[in-house]
């Protein structure tokens, strides 16, 4: 395995749930142990979910706990290889071989285009590369990525190295604390899995929802916080039958919270919620859903859902 003189700086998973919360992001104890086991074990870890629970805001929010710099590769159908390890710059490359012609030899120029001044380090190889105490890789939404893409990954994933050809294997110098996202719009490969941690981040309880809230939207009063964090986990909570397409994730909680203090709002009723329906839901059909009965239906106060 790779040097790490530290994996983790955090003597436990309270140690680390404190200091997540510490800029702000809030994890409840299954996703803290998930983390810090991948921290002590050096092994990524792979985060599956709805849009919107805090895949992404993770491994921003780790990279400031530890802290160490964040790398980000953003997948999308068509990556390649350049875009994620590396690529020769070719305009340089010419333009030295222009500088030298004639007065090297064919291997001498050779030896000269592929020297590491040549090569643009994409995220993976910096990651690889990163100086003391490494970096925070965030792979985000691997799942757009096509297969070879994930093929090409499991090196990576599973020794901390890549090969390039024209300079051979390069492992890493301080193992990346490495994250993998997905949406899951298709299953992943088994041999990725394999070489993962798994956490399925899920919707968060009321509580925790609750505490989100609050500390991103201080101006909405308790009273408020609490609404907000009542409905949307009621939203969400439907069902199957009544089920809608698109339930709405923290960051919609959020915005929603953020809008109502905006209007002015002291206490949620079904008008103010059909009006602002755009902000929980971005499908069509989820927005004619809500209607006002149904709005004031899962607006009765706590007595009245468990009578
Ligand atoms: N546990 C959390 N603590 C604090 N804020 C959170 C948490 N989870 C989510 N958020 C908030 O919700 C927003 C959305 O989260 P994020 O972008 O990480 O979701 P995601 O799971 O990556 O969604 P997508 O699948 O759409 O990319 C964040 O910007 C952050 O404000
Ligand atoms: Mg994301």
């Amino acid at each position: 395995m790779t040097a790490s003189a530290d994996p983790t700086p955090f003597a436990s998973i309270d140690a680390l749930s404190a200091a997540l919360q510490g800029v702000g992001y809030y994890a409840d104890r299954r996703l803290a142990t998930a983390v810090f086991l991948a921290l002590k074990l050096q092994r990524p870890l792979l985060l599956e979910g709805e849009p919107g629970v805090g895949k992404t805001e993770l491994a921003k929010a780790l990279s400031l706990a530890l802290p160490r710099a964040l790398l980000r590769l953003q997948c999308y159908d068509g990556l390649e290889q350049r875009e994620a390890l590396y690529e020769w710059n070719y305009a340089a490359q010419l333009l030295h071989m222009r500088a030298v012609e004639g007065r090297n030899s064919l291997e001498e120029v050779e030896r000269e285009v592929y020297e590491a001044r040549y090569l643009i380090r994409r995220p993976l190889l910096q990651a690889l590369q990163a100086p003391q105490p490494g970096a925070v890789l965030l792979i985000d939404e691997v799942d757009r990525a096509d297969e070879p893409f994930e093929a090409f990954l499991l090196e990576y994933l599973g020794e901390y190295q890549v090969s390039i050809p024209e300079i051979g294997t390069v492992r890493a110098q301080f193992t990346p604390v490495t994250i993998l996202t997905s949406n899951r719009t298709r299953e992943l490969n088994d041999a990725v899995k394999r070489r993962c941690l798994y956490h399925w981040l899920d919707y968060p309880d009321r509580e925790r929802e609750l505490a989100i809230v609050q500390a991103q939207v201080p101006g909405a009063s308790a009273a408020l916080a609490r609404q907000v964090a009542q409905f949307v986990g009621r939203l969400r909570s439907q069902p199957f039958a009544n089920a809608f397409q698109r339930a709405p994730g923290i960051a919609e909680s959020v915005e929603w919270a953020k809008a109502l203090v905006a209007l002015d709002t002291l206490v949620v009723d079904p008008e103010v919620v059909t009006d602002t329906a755009g902000i929980l839901f971005k499908q069509r059909e989820d927005v004619a859903a809500l209607t006002r009965d149904f709005a004031a239906e899962l607006l009765k106060p706590e007595e009245a859902e468990e009578a």
